[in-house]
């Protein structure tokens, strides 16, 4: 079995009013790894329109057993072999009662009956209808089957009444498969520290020197760890970025605070990734007031910051750590002589300038470690995250 990340997710959206919440699960499961084809029932394009779910999903929606062209692409079987995973979200009352029966009588019913994968549904309904003694009996026979139940949740229903029958938001059930399927990722138990973003030394108050750094290979890195099954801390310099989800970010603003955050989230940790641009300089001394301008030239006195990962690797020998390289010439050079220097297990080397890597979504590696080396071509920072776990994972002892 494989982790979420690398799920093939057949996500059949049914006719209730929380189908509304559907496009938005398609974004969190793809945002977790996951490869999603939706498939909607007749009365689920009532409450959201295919157009939407094939946008944000990116495959054309599957809605019709009879639809001869699509059966012609992707017979109805080989979809139900596909899938990795059938997640049935929202799960109306009635769809419950007709996977419960085994109906084979639409799309999705034929194909929750074809599949030889895990099925899961996310229930949707009124209290009343949830409370049923149909609806208790037609659960009691899925769960019997293995059918997971995701949800539902208490609270207000589309109705106003407040009730249990509200269908888990969409990042309860990525975040409820995610943990399903974490046991089965490469860093199953494993314990993750991830630098990210830039850092900034205050010279006063009000001014700071900084750099580009977006932050997004680093916390592309922290998601791709949570998705393989680690426990992660994200040591994250300001960006503007969302923490993803499952990490314990812990916020700082200059590489001092970096250097010490880090120290204390180590005791235990298996992997380091040094994925943030440390600041090497920082204003020998920061002013306490505001520097007031006076005429003629200015000079700042600099003095060296700690490196971060170096101090790691000096103190933590056993532990597995991944540097990047970031260099504007003589990349490979550069970067297998820093991987020595600084004692790395691994080190990623991108060729940095006005137009790459910085702020980009997009990147390309070329990944270096004792005896080998790998190189990933141009991709998004997502996908090159996924690689560069994998990579490590093969090599944890
Ligand atoms: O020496 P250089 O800055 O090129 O090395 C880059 C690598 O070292 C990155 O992995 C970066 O996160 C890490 N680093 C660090 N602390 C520093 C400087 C760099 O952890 N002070």
């Amino acid at each position: 079995m494989q982790a979420l990340a690398q799920r093939r997710v057949l996500l059949g959206v049914t006719g209730s009013i929380a189908a509304y919440k559907s496009p938005i699960l398609v974004r969190r499961l793809i945002e977790a790894g996951a490869d999603v084809q939706v498939v909607m029932t007749d009365a689920a394009k009532r409450f959201v329109t295919a157009m939407t779910l094939a946008t944000v999903s990116g495959r054309p929606v599957r809605d019709d057993l009879w639809d001869e062209s699509a059966e012609l692409s992707m017979g109805h079987i080989e979809l139900a072999r596909w899938a990795d995973l059938v997640l049935v979200a929202p799960a109306s009352a009635d769809t419950l009662a007709r996977l419960a029966a085994g109906r084979a009588d639409d799309l999705l019913s034929t194909l929750c009956l074809a599949t030889r994968a895990e099925i899961a549904v996310a229930p949707a309904m009124n209290q009343v209808m949830w409370a049923h003694p149909a609806t208790r009996a037609n659960m009691a026979a899925l769960s019997a089957r293995g059918v997971v139940c995701i949800g539902p949740e208490t609270g207000e229903l589309a109705e106003r009444e407040t009730g249990a029958g509200r269908m888990a938001e969409p990042e309860a059930i990525r975040d409820a498969l995610a943990a399903r399927y974490a046991d089965h990722g490469v860093l199953a138990g494993r314990r993750v520290v991830v630098t990210a973003g830039p850092t900034r030394e205050a010279l006063d108050p009000v001014r700071y020197l900084t750099n580009r750094s977006s932050g997004r290979m680093g916390y592309a890195l922290a998601a791709a760890c949570v998705a393989a099954g680690a426990k992660v801390t994200l040591v994250s310099g300001p960006t503007t970025l969302e923490a993803p989800a499952g990490v314990k970010r812990v916020a700082i603003e200059s590489a001092g605070e970096m250097f010490d955050a880090v120290m204390t989230a180590m005791p235990g940790a298996d992997v380091f990734i040094g994925a943030a641009a440390v600041a090497d300089y920082r204003p020998a001394e920061a002013a306490a007031d505001k520097i007031k301008k006076s005429d003629g030239e200015a000079s700042l006195r600099l003095a060296r910051t700690k490196d971060i990962i170096a101090e790691v690797a000096g103190a933590y020998p056993d532990v597995f750590t991944l540097g990047f390289a970031a260099e504007t010439t003589n990349l490979e050079a550069a970067a297998r002589d820093k991987r020595k220097r600084k004692g790395l297990s691994m080190i990623a080397a991108n060729r940095v300038g006005p137009d790459k890597a910085f702020g980009r979504d997009d990147n390309e590696l070329l990944v270096i470690w004792d005896d080998g080396e790998k190189p990933l071509a141009r991709a998004a920072k997502a996908d090159l995250a996924r690689d560069l776990v994998a990579l490590i994972g093969e090599r944890l002892t």
